[in-house]
C-alpha cells in the first residue's frame, strides 16, 4: 500500500501553486469535536519571530484556499504546530480537520503579525489574554526565552466556552514547566489563568467581566492593569478583541504596533 492509500484526504492531484512551502504533517491531536492540534515539518528557509501566522492551505484545489494561522510553537522549534477549530462545511476548516500523519500542507512563505514582543515597550509583566483559538500566538512566545529577557511576568489567561477547550492550553503550560530548557525562564514567571462560561469550573466567565469586577487580579494577587508596569497582547473573535481593548484604553494603556511600540497589541484569531 503506498502511502498516498493511506491517507484520509485525497492524494495530491494537484500541482504545489508557485511560492509556496509543501511541508509534510508529523502529528494531529484532536481535543473536541471544534478543536484540533496538528504538527509540521519546517522549511529550512522559513523564519518568523514567536507570535507570527503565516497562510496554510491544502493541495486539494488547482487554487486552494488559504487562511491565516498564527504558529503556536516557538521560533527555534524544528517543526512548525498550529491549533485550529473546525467549523462545519468552512472552506478550509472542513478539509483540514481530516488531515493525518503523512499528509502535505501548503504554506505561503511570508509570515507577519502584530503579536510579537518587538511591538511593545518593555514592563514588568505581560499580559496575555486569549478565548479559543486565540491561545495559539501565545503558545508560541511563552515557550521563547526572549519573552522572559523582556519581562519579569508573564500572565496568560485563556477562556472557552467549555472546561475540554481549555486542554491544549493547560498540556501546553505542564510541557513547558516540565521542559528543562524553557522550564528554567518560565518556572515562577509564566502564570496560566483558565476560565469557562458555560458550565461550572473554579474561574468562570468572561475576562472582560473578571477584569472590570477585579476578580482577576484579586486570583493572581497582582494590582490592577497599569500603564507603568503592564503589557497586554490580545487574541480572540472580534467582539472580544474590541471589549478587551476598551477596558485596557480605560487602564490608560496605548495600542502599539511593529513601527510604533506601545503598551498593548491586538490580533484576531482568523478562521471563524
Ligand atoms: P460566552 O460563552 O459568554 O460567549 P467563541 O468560541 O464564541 O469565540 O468564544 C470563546 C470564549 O470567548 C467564550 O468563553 C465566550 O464567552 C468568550 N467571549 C465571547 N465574546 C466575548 C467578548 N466580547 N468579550 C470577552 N469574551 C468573549
Amino acid at each position: 500500500m503506498s502511502v498516498n492509500e493511506l491517507n484520509s484526504i485525497e492524494p495530491v492531484a494537484f500541482p504545489i501553486p508557485a511560492g509556496v512551502h509543501a511541508e509534510t504533517v508529523t502529528s494531529v491531536q484532536h481535543y473536541t469535536d471544534r478543536l484540533f492540534k496538528f504538527r509540521t515539518t519546517r522549511p529550512g528557509s522559513f523564519r518568523f519571530r514567536s507570535g507570527e501566522f503565516v497562510m496554510i492551505g491544502l493541495p486539494n484545489a488547482e487554487k486552494p484556499v488559504f487562511r491565516a494561522y498564527s504558529v503556536a510553537s516557538p521560533s527555534w522549534d524544528e517543526e512548525l504546530e498550529f491549533f485550529s477549530i473546525k467549523v462545519p462545511g468552512g472552506p478550509l476548516t472542513e478539509h483540514l480537520q481530516k488531515i493525518q500523519v503523512g499528509d502535505t500542507i501548503l504554506m505561503r512563505k511570508k509570515p507577519t503579525g502584530t503579536l510579537v514582543n518587538d511591538a511593545l515597550m518593555p514592563g514588568k509583566r505581560l499580559y496575555m489574554f486569549s478565548t479559543g483559538t486565540g491561545i495559539a500566538p501565545f503558545a508560541s512566545l511563552i515557550r521563547d526565552p526572549e519573552t522572559y529577557e523582556k519581562f519579569e511576568e508573564v500572565i496568560l489567561t485563556h477562556t472557552c466556552r467549555e472546561v475540554a477547550e481549555l486542554k491544549y492550553g493547560q498540556d501546553l503550560v505542564a510541557e513547558i514547566t516540565a521542559d528543562p530548557l524553557v522550564g528554567e525562564f518560565a518556572n515562577g514567571r509564566l502564570r496560566h489563568f483558565a476560565s469557562v462560561t458555560r458550565e461550572p469550573f473554579e474561574n468562570t466567565g468572561r475576562i472582560t467581566d473578571l477584569m472590570k469586577s477585579g476578580e482577576l487580579f484579586k486570583k493572581l494577587g497582582v494590582p490592577p492593569i497599569s500603564p507603568d508596569d503592564d503589557r497586554g497582547m490580545i487574541c480572540g473573535s472580534m467582539d472580544m478583541l474590541r471589549d478587551t481593548k476598551a477596558l485596557l484604553e480605560g487602564f490608560g494603556l496605548v495600542e502599539g504596533a511593529n513601527n510604533k511600540p506601545a503598551t498593548f497589541v491586538v490580533e484576531r484569531a482568523f478562521v471563524d
